[in-house]
């Protein structure tokens, strides 16, 4: 497999709920330390289109293919290293950092007799800070600290590190900076940027367009569930971005 091929495919991908088509003929290559920003309006299909990335929700038609092998589920998709990111974290806030990069899959002493062991806390600590240092990430000082104590960009960040310790060849992200304030969106940022700069392919959803131009190498603009435009981020506005989402200069392009 050369350099050049896609860590992940989108094929012909389209998603019906009942009646409602949420998206059609979606296709989509990432690669390798690239970040891609997913754009639109309410109801463009961004998330449906992110479930559908990850293994969580299977497409009507189309297929969904990493390292040029065809995904069949959350897990496997996981195991072929997707990490999803979801907007509401689902991080357990009374266990500490470490715990969390290890939740359902917690290490044990080797116990007696075929008994479960003690939970090897030391082991898993060891472990989430060498994750976390191989990552680059540098906002998670102590691995021991309950999450409940950080900050809404350093949780933000735990939750990533706990996507990537599974699954590392590329990164999914719902509205990673939502609800922030500007200094933890720009940590949340740098800490995409690093995770890019480490080789992994990154998408994010995102509405806060100039966090996106900030750090997107490319925008893939979703209108009523159609890629409408995928171009460089270098070189755009945030007015610019606004009139290819709602599709202000169609008439004038089409003329
Ligand atoms: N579980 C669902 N059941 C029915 N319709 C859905 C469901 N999820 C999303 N939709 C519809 O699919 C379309 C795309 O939604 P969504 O992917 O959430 O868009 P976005 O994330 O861009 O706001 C919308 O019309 C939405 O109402
Ligand atoms: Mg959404």
């Amino acid at each position: 497999m050369s350099h050049a091929d896609p860590v992940l495919e989108i094929r012909n991908v389209a998603k019906q709920y009942g009646q409602i088509t949420a998206l059609t003929g979606v296709n989509i290559q990432m690669f390798a330390g690239e970040i891609v920003a997913l754009l639109g309006d309410n109801g463009a299909g961004k998330s449906t289109l992110m479930n559908i990335m990850c293994g969580a929700l299977p497409p009507s038609s189309g297929e969904v293919l990493v390292r040029g092998e065809p995904i069949t589920s959350l897990h496997h998709a996981q195991e072929m290293g997707i990490g999803m990111v979801y907007q509401d974290l689902a991080l357990a806030h009374h266990l500490t950092v470490a715990e969390n990069m290890f939740l359902g899959r917690e290490l044990r002493s080797s116990g007696l007799a075929g008994t479960l062991g003690w939970l090897d806390s030391a082991r898993m600590d060891r472990k989430a800070t060498e994750e976390i240092a191989h990552l680059g990430i540098s906002t998670l000082r102590d691995v021991r600290m309950p999450v409940r104590l950080l900050s809404g960009g350093q949780r933000q960040v735990a939750a990533i590190a706990r996507a990537l310790m599974w699954s590392k060849a590329a990164l999914l992200l719902d509205e990673p900076t939502a609800a922030l304030g500007p200094k933890q969106v720009a940590l949340v940022l740098e800490t995409i940027k690093t995770i890019a700069a480490k080789g992994m392919a990154v998408c994010l959803i995102a509405h806060d367009i100039p966090s996106v131009l900030a750090i997107a190498d490319r925008l893939i603009i979703l209108r009523r569930g159609r890629i409408v435009r995928t171009l460089p981020a270098a070189g755009q506005t945030v007015t610019s971005v606004v009139s290819m989402m709602v599709g202000e200069n169609d008439d004038a392009a089409a003329a």
